[in-house]
């Protein structure tokens, strides 16, 4: 009898109860695999609904601290940081970045004094820092490469030194991820992790972060440093390359409409690799489930069921609440 010989096979067998299901399941979703974003805005008892993100806030340093603290209490191991810059705070040579009162730097010590097992990751990147919106310094319309890295570079040593357990560079430039490593080992943070975003694409699906963090590039787009669309063999390029410069955990961003590169890089390297659910599709989802279009948690799961299928063993996403407590039940 040859293999898929009806009636001996029938896939349905294994379709026909909640528990022969779950039994059956290849993947499996947990709260330790979410990594929650955190948006951190200056002063006290604020808290901020992102319009473009519906559900989602930016917080005071206080009230982040709540938030975290119900992160911790639903299993959720990680949270990636991000810092809001008043516009006179911003610059073109990252000055507030390297500020070791600054905003970000604060928002780390207080969340590793509050919650020291709590897994800080930060980002690192200037265009929440920069007047230009770019994730480099600019000379002449041009995003300037090594000068960029250096400046990456002592900016994750001071995420280091507030006490940031991994440093997340979200900004594409070549060679970051070596000067960061090389600049970490020399000043003794030897135990501090680099998270890399190795396949970046220059994405629509960036807008309501660039919304929440009054970042959106001032002039021209990022399609000279952030990857085209087209390409899976260049992001398998890039993510080796960290590999070999010293990263610990590759990402891939966005996910969903790249869920062929989290597998092509999942098979490439011997590191975790991420996948970073954006805002566009939280938005996406939040906006056709407000519409009636679509169900909301059953879309959430199905979106972040895909990101383990296709190979990612860490997600970091705007739904990392909402899907802990599903999970919780
Ligand atoms: C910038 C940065 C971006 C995101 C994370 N870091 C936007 C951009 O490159 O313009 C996007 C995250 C999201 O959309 O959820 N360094």
């Amino acid at each position: 009898m040859s293999h898929s010989q009806f009636p001996y096979s029938r896939h349905r067998r294994l379709r026909s109860s909640e528990n022969i299901r779950r039994m059956a399941a290849e993947h499996h979703l947990l709260p330790r695999d979410f990594i929650a974003p955190l948006f951190v805005m200056e002063g006290k008892n604020r808290k901020e609904e992102i319009p473009s993100m519906p559900g989602y806030f930016r917080f005071s340093i206080d009230l982040m601290l709540t938030e975290a603290e119900e992160i911790v209490s639903l299993g959720i191991p990680s949270v990636l940081l991000f810092a809001k810059v008043p516009d006179e705070k911003k610059d073109n040579k990252g000055t507030e970045a390297l500020n070791p009162e600054g905003l970000m730097q604060q928002a780390i010590r207080a969340l590793k004094e509050q919650f020291p097992e709590l897994v800080v990751m930060t980002d690192v990147a200037l265009d929440p820092y920069s007047s230009y919106g770019h994730d480099g310094i600019v000379e002449d319309g041009q995003i300037l490469n090594d000068e960029s890295a250096e400046l990456l570079a002592k900016m994750a040593v001071s995420h280091a030194e507030a006490g940031a357990d991994f440093v997340a560079p979200s900004d594409m430039m070549d060679g970051r991820i070596l000067m960061i490593r090389e600049a970490l080992e020399e000043m003794g943070y030897v135990n501090t992790g680099i998270m890399s975003y190795s396949a970046k694409y220059a994405s629509s699906y960036y807008g309501p972060f660039r919304d929440a963090l009054d970042s959106a590039p001032g002039f021209g787009d990022k399609k000279t440093y952030q990857m085209d669309p087209s390409n899976v063999t260049e992001a398998v390029k890039e993510a080796i390359s960290d590999e070999q410069e010293g990263a610990d955990i590759i990402m891939v961003k966005p996910g969903l409409p790249y869920l062929d590169v989290v597998r092509a890089v999942k098979e490439s390297v011997y590191l975790p690799v991420s996948v970073y659910n954006v805002s566009g599709e939280y938005a996406m989802i939040k906006a056709a489930a407000n519409m009636g279009w679509i169900d909301e948690e059953d879309a959430m799961m199905e979106a972040l069921i895909s990101f383990k299928r296709a190979g990612a063993d860490l997600i970091a996403t705007y739904f990392a609440k909402d899907a802990a407590r599903l999970l919780q039940k």
